[in-house]
């Protein structure tokens, strides 16, 4: 598959739009069609090296403006804080009808639309840290002004890159306390399985192969097979047998319960921090 996009720039591209970068690239996406910028020097010389159209808002005061001039699709990756700012830097110069999108956690599409022409479109995208490697969960939520163009426009940057998700902007939140929070929740499975591998007399090295081995090899098999999880666990769980003994275990743990109120506590602190 080769991507096609139509003159796009990105304002920003720090580690996550980067990562969204990296991805259509990977997927074949022309670096003709693109012109990225960054706030210091270093960072967009490092992006000229790699062989893209890269300018410094720290260097050239109007980088920022040029690269939003005929760009009918532009990708905002500055930090949350920063948004408003480059907002009403490039509102005059964004062309009538392009599409504005952007990964900040927390900012709203209304907020975004106040600052910028009724023309221009705006779309909300909140990708996780795996799609660094092709197999991200991204949610998508088209502000008031963004028709269904729009919309699938915006889902091309992600959807080359793992999953999306169209959610309306009152879910974002719900969504990012599963697939944005959820690699933390992964890491967090993993590393006390280690541990209690390690318990058991097991080297650190031995302990990370057979746990991550089995993560590995259990979400492939899941894949792959189509088969419900519940299915497969069960294919595994002879009755009367140590598997049924462990996973009774684990089940008075009541995970659901647990994991939903990780959720509830990650939706709160997204709520506080929109009324910061
Ligand atoms: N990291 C995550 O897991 C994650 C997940 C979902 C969403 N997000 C969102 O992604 C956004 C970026 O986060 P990040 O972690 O990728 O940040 P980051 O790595 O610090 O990247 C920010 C980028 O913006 C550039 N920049 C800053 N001010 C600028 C300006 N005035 N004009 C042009 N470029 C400017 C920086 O340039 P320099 O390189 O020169 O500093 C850098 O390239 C945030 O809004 C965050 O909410 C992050």
């Amino acid at each position: 598959m080769t991507i096609e996009l139509p003159r796009t720039a990105l304002v920003g591209v720090g580690s996550m739009s980067g990562a969204v970068l990296d991805g259509l690239l990977a997927a074949g996406l022309s670096p003709d069609t693109v012109v990225v910028t960054t706030k210091s020097e270093s960072s967009a010389a490092a992006h000229r090296e790699r062989g893209l159209d890269a300018h410094a808002s720290d260097t050239d005061a109007d980088a920022n403006r040029a690269a939003v001039r005929g760009a009918a699709l532009v990708v905002l990756g500055v930090k949350p804080f920063a948004i408003g700012d480059v907002l009403d830097e490039i509102a005059g110069d964004l062309e009538p009808g392009a599409v504005v999108v952007s990964v900040a956690v927390g900012v709203t599409t209304s907020a975004m639309e106040a600052r910028i022409p009724d023309t221009v479109r705006v779309v909300r995208a909140l990708p996780n840290t795996p799609i660094g490697v092709g197999h991200g969960v991204t949610g998508i939520s088209g502000g008031a002004s963004a028709d269904a163009e729009a919309v699938a426009l915006a889902s091309s940057l992600f959807d080359v890159s793992g999953s999306v998700i169209e959610v309306p902007e009152d879910e974002l939140d719900a969504l990012s306390a599963v697939s944005g929070s959820g690699p933390a929740y992964v890491f967090l499975f993993v590393e006390e399985w280690q541990r209690a591998a390690e318990s058991l007399g097991f080297t650190p090295e031995q302990a990370e192969t057979m746990v991550q081995g089995t993560v590995r090899g259990a979400v492939e098999l899941l894949e792959r097979s189509g088969k419900e999880p519940s299915e497969l666990r069960r294919a595994v769980t002879s009755p009367k047998g140590t598997t049924e003994r462990a996973v009774a275990v684990l089940q008075e743990a009541d995970l659901a319960d647990t994991l939903r109120r990780a959720a509830d506590a990650a939706i709160a602190r997204a709520e506080e921090l929109s009324k910061l």
